[in-house]
């Protein structure tokens, strides 16, 4: 099967009895298509179009034939399924529309989701470390080459980007987004929401992208996932809607609801978050699907009484399509029928989906997307691998080079490789790489051995004790101690050492929470051991999170942040250790000294007693310091640059103008990111200590110097109040313009 033509799909869709697609004269707009459509459709076929189930079904029919597959093979032929996910393979895909679309009565093709995080098959790095580079532009690059290998494999809906802000390291999804900043969140979900829309959504490489998960869900109270969340007004405008409403405006398709509560109330039966705010306030188009099972998951929550009143709730309050409940497709038209919820409601959530779906072309060809031989020739593209070592290598973040350790001399000789990452060649890839081949990330071995041949490996002690597969909980490796007096014995006798150490892929990601944010295992002792024999360590970190190494930082001269950078993670890890790449990522975590300190963030505000003095009474801790281990926008370079010339040049009460000049003074050119923070002294609500409200990534030959200039408008200026309302006030702002959101030049302005 290579694909079925238009032509044909257009007789198929005759003989089913309706093209609303084509020969359309006199209303050929996708709002006419739809509303012709809608007229023809009966209630069930409706509530049908916001049904979602899991896949079920693959080339030969319907698998497992028996049961709850049986069922929803025979919904599909009713027309009561809208979408499907985790359909896998342009194969696949083609065979189940072809289902739908040649037995169902109207034919209205499926759209097909799937979580296509950081890659289909070639894997950029998890979104933390990605966002570390700070380049829109790679990033936006990133999520195209996902895309078109996404698509190619038959889907055309992605459940990306995660635009929640997080700020507790503890929780396993931190590496799905993009960190604790909504400004610079905000930037980047809409960098990832271009690259896998791109401009013309009906292209066969382009899909629809999912702002998820609407709202809160990043702030589970203590790190637990699927946790309670409860903030208030002006985190909730502030910080958590940002990058949601940024998305919107930048034309998302989808929004996806979250499993939490927020403040009382299941997200997915939230009428306020999903009709007053998003689909009012924003005038989002598009349609909300729920998580998966979370219409059911209010009957737990304590919040619906049975599955049919989940399904009420959760249509009334916006919620348009249900993955996988079952309480739509079970309840929804029995519900309409009885007045409960209306049918305006049905035909609203109808419409969001059906223009999707003509959006993405499906009616003139629902097939465009299955293509076998556009599959084989994309997936794995020489041209994806050369994107993805581009955004890796920028997101990685020097975080310690003490005596210029780093870069490694090309000619060193007598190295170390040390540590059970430095081989794996699947944990790299990270976690939330669903369609991914286990085994296929370069690693730090290989990346290694294109650099030197005078270099020697020891495992160590294993990480895991059993061989993992995808999903499967991993057990860690506490007690084998076999492979630590192999590593350490050959630690003892190079020049050298570089270790390799941190959390597998596996570790962090949906329902990964951790109370240790540590090395786990025997990694810790392993490190002590070795720096006990050699003291030339170079320690690559692999991390879904941020992780609290105190010990390591006071030790360890040398600390690369490697995060898990996917496919083409050793080659990365090479050239930023051989210094091809000088590093230029900054972390958009803060990284804590101490588990304890979570959640820490830099933009918290401040308290009635942030002073040192009275020496007791005011706000820390006893036995740790306040501030985190690397901050908010901290990463170092090859090369040192400095900051000075500031200018702050008040145009109006609503234009702030922002001058700096940037000097390379060290030996190599390199990246640097110029950061502009705010801070509104006295306002009507109290505002965050520091706020990044600008930022240039720029690139300087040694001894180059330029002057980045910021523009603040309104939109910088000002916050939500209490009530929600946007406000610019008057008085005076604390700026600072620098390298992290610690170090940098200070200014202040007023606005009358
Ligand atoms: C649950 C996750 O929370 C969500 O992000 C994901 O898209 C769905 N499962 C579908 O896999």
């Amino acid at each position: 099967m290579k694909r079925l033509n238009s032509l044909a799909f257009a007789l198929l869709f005759a003989l089913a009895g309706c093209n609303p697609g084509a020969n359309d004269k006199g209303n050929d707009t996708i709002e006419g298509k739809v509303e012709r459509l809608l007229a023809q459709m009966t209630l069930e076929e409706k509530v049908g179009q916001m049904n979602q189930y899991n896949g079920f079904y693959d080339a030969t029919g319907p698998a497992p034939s028996e049961g709850d597959a049986k069922n929803k093979y025979e919904h599909l032929k009713k027309g009561w399924v809208g979408s499907v996910l985790n359909v896998k393979g342009a194969q696949e895909v083609f065979e189940m529309q072809r289902v739908v679309v040649e037995e169902s009565r109207l034919g209205i093709p499926l759209i097909f989701g799937l979580d296509v995080i950081h890659g289909q098959k070639t894997l950029a790095p998890i979104p933390l470390g990605e966002a570390a580079s700070w380049d829109l532009e790679a990033i936006e690059k990133s999520a195209r080459i996902a895309a078109i290998e996404a698509t190619a494999t038959g889907q055309n809906w992605t459940f990306a980007p995660m635009v929640d802000i997080s700020r507790d390291a503890r929780w396993g999804r931190v590496m799905e987004g993009a960190g604790e900043d909504p400004y610079l969140g905000a930037k980047i979900g809409v960098a990832r929401v271009k690259g896998f829309q791109g401009d013309d959504l009906s292209a066969n490489n382009t899909m629809a992208a999912c702002a998820k998960h609407f709202a809160g869900y990043g702030f589970a109270e203590a790190g637990r996932d699927y946790n309670t969340v409860d903030v208030g007004t002006s985190t909730l405008y502030n910080v958590i809607f940002p990058p949601f409403e940024a998305a919107v405006s930048a034309g998302v398709k989808t929004v996806m609801n979250s499993f939490n509560i927020l403040n009382g109330i299941p997200a997915t039966g939230d009428r306020f978050l999903q009709r007053e705010i998003l689909k009012g306030k924003w005038g989002f188009q598009g349609f909300v699907v729920s998580d998966w099972g979370s219409v059911g998951e209010m009957i737990k929550h304590g919040y619906a009484k049975d599955l049919k009143e989940a399904a009420e709730l959760a249509a009334n309050a916006g919620s348009d399509m249900d993955m996988e409940s079952y309480a739509y497709v079970k309840y929804l038209a029995e519900l309409v029928r009885e007045g409960k919820v209306s049918e305006e409601l049905v035909d609203d959530a109808v419409r969001r989906i059906l223009r999707l779906k003509f959006e993405l072309g499906l009616f003139d060809d629902p097939y465009r997307y299955c293509n076998t031989e556009r599959e084989k020739e994309l997936l794995y593209h020489e041209d994806h691998m050369k994107g993805v070592l581009d955004v890796a290598k920028k997101s990685i973040v020097l975080l310690k080079n003490e005596n210029n350790l780093l870069p490694l001399a090309k000619n060193q000789k007598n190295i170390a490789l040390i540590g059970a990452l430095a081989s794996d060649k699947t944990s790299p890839l990270g976690s939330w790489r669903v369609s991914s081949d286990d085994n296929t990330a370069v690693s730090v071995l290989e990346g290694l051995e294109a650099y030197s041949n005078d270099f020697k490996y020891a495992k160590g002690p294993k990480l895991v004790t059993s061989e993992v597969a995808f999903h499967i909980p991993l057990t860690f490796n506490m007690t084998d101690r076999s492979g630590m007096k192999e590593a350490i014995e050959l630690a003892k006798r190079s020049d050298i050492v570089v270790m390799v150490l941190g959390e597998h892929g596996l570790l962090s990601g949906e329902g990964r929470s951790r109370v240790n944010i540590d090395l786990p295992g025997l990694q810790q002792e392993l490190l002590e051991e070795v720096y006990k024999v050699n003291r030339n360590i170079v320690l690559v970190l692999m991390n879904g999170r941020p992780l609290a190494l105190p010990w390591a930082d006071q030790h360890i001269p040398a600390i690369v942040e490697a995060w898990h950078l996917g496919t083409q993670s050793g080659n990365a890890i090479a050239q930023v250790l051989y210094g091809d790449y000088n590093p230029s990522g900054k972390l958009t975590m803060s990284f804590p000294r101490h588990v304890g300190q979570c959640p820490i963030y830099y933009n918290h505000y401040s308290t009635g007693r942030p002073d040192v003095k009275p020496e007791v009474f005011w706000s820390h801790y006893s036995d740790e310091s306040n501030d985190p281990l690397y901050p908010f926008g901290y990463g170092l370079s090859y090369t040192t640059f400095e900051y000075d010339a500031l200018q702050v040049n008040v145009k109006s009460n609503e234009m702030v103008e922002v001058l700096v000049n940037v000097t390379n003074t060290g030996q190599v050119e390199g990246e640097e990111v110029v950061q502009l923070y705010l801070h509104d002294k006295a306002a009507s609500v109290v505002r965050p200590v520091k706020e990044l409200k600008g930022f240039e990534k720029i690139f300087l030959k040694p001894a180059e110097s330029k002057q980045v200039k910021f523009t603040l408008t309104n939109k910088e200026l000002g916050f939500f109040n209490h009530k929600g309302e946007f406000v610019v006030e008057p008085g005076m702002f604390d700026l600072m313009v620098g390298t992290s959101s610690v170090e940098g030049l200070n200014g202040q302005f007023e606005l009358k």
